[in-house]
């Protein structure tokens, strides 16, 4: 069985932190997000997975090599220009004549994959939605299903003035499983969206087309830096099930300094005496100095943090630096190379 991951977009609403690096390769409690993809994908049997690329790719090829380590084969096929996602899924799938589970690349979930793959196959669909009740489906495309799960239409983006008066309140999830025969309804090298185009047209054909909702499960995309954080924060305290929390790297840290449990930190790590580290990620190379503050937050690789500073409820990217006694509030979000001089607030 195949997979292939939609990795090609430019990740424009998580800036600054998709400047230098692909929003699939953000990493999650310091590890590249697209490996929990693929760890699901392996968990549910799914060993031969197809990385559709078009922005950045050689960053992301580099992070996953062969896929060897992981215990799948993993192939890049990076597109001439970008072709959207249901384009993208054409030209990477080309060839495949199998069922194909296609997953947006920003999307992290505990989904049990082989209990959609079933209720696909029981139910003879030539495709099947992954579907999310959401409280504010006003970023998302909004799915209507029928009682027997058929999907009956799609209502893309809807205002949030209108929320109250619409018939459901599942999202498409950005999970899919496809049979080949999709692949017919999409040009080769077109630029096509699965939501504006490829789904309406399944619809038009009366293929049998179902959603699957996910009641109960974990799920989040992590495209704004909100998300991204809370996709971070919610790894740490344990809500996704089914993956192991990331070990800690090798660090050190000063007997002074307090680094509560639920926080993770990577190798090369140094934290000085009177730190403390509460609910957060430091990276490869992290520097934390004397009596900072570091809460629910997550610092990526080689950012340093001076003396007497207070970051919470913030993302700092690669190799900032955070001058002494500044104040980094919630909802701030540092893109790489910051420089903050000391005492700044932000
Ligand atoms: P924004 O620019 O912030 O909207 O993010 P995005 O570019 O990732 O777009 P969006 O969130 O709508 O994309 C959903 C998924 O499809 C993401 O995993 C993208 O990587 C992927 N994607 C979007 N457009 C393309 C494309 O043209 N080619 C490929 N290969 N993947 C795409």
């Amino acid at each position: 069985m195949h997979a292939v991951i939609l990795a090609g977009g430019k990740g424009t609403r998580l800036r600054p932190l998709t400047v230098y690096t692909p929003k699939p390769a953000v990493p999650i409690v310091n590890r590249a997000f697209l490996l929990y993809q693929v760890e699901m994908l392996r968990r549910a049997g799914i060993d031969e997975i197809t990385l559709s690329l078009s922005y950045q790719p050689d960053k992301i090829e580099q992070i996953l090599g062969d896929g060897a380590e992981l215990g799948v084969n993993l192939r890049f096929i990076t597109e001439p220009s970008p072709l959207g996602t249901g384009g993208a899924y054409r030209f990477a799938a080309d060839g495949i004549d199998d069922t194909t589970v296609v997953l947006n690349g920003d999307i992290l979930t505990d989904l049990d994959l082989a209990a959609l793959i079933e209720a696909h196959r029981t139910r003879g669909a030539a495709a099947t939605l992954a579907l999310k009740p959401v409280e504010d489906p006003s970023r998302y495309g909004l799915v209507v299903t029928r009682e027997d799960g058929t999907i009956e239409n799609f209502l893309e983006k809807p205002t949030r003035e209108s929320i109250s008066d619409l018939p459901s309140n599942t999202i498409n999830a950005g999970i899919y499983v496809l049979e080949p025969s999709i692949m017919d309804l999409v040009p080769l090298g077109e630029n096509r969206s699965f939501e504006y185009d490829v789904f309406p047209v399944i619809l038009e054909r009366g293929l049998p087309f179902y959603g699957y909702t996910m009641d109960h499960e974990y799920w989040r995309d992590i495209g704004v830096p909100e998300s991204y954080l809370n996709a971070n924060l919610d790894m740490l305290s344990g809500r996704l099930k089914g993956f192991a929390a990331q070990p800690n790297g090798d660090a050190d840290i000063a007997t002074a300094a307090a680094i509560d449990s639920r926080s993770r930190f990577a190798a090369g790590v140094v934290v000085k005496p009177g730190a403390k580290i509460l609910n957060s990620v430091l990276g490869p190379g992290v520097q934390i100095g004397e009596k900072t503050v570091i809460e629910d937050s997550v610092i990526w690789a080689h950012t340093r943090v001076a003396s007497g500073a207070e970051v919470s409820g913030a993302v700092i990217g690669r190799s900032c630096h955070i001058g002494r006694n500044a104040t980094i509030r919630p909802g701030s979000v540092l893109g790489d190379k910051s420089q903050l001089t000391d005492y700044t607030k932000v």
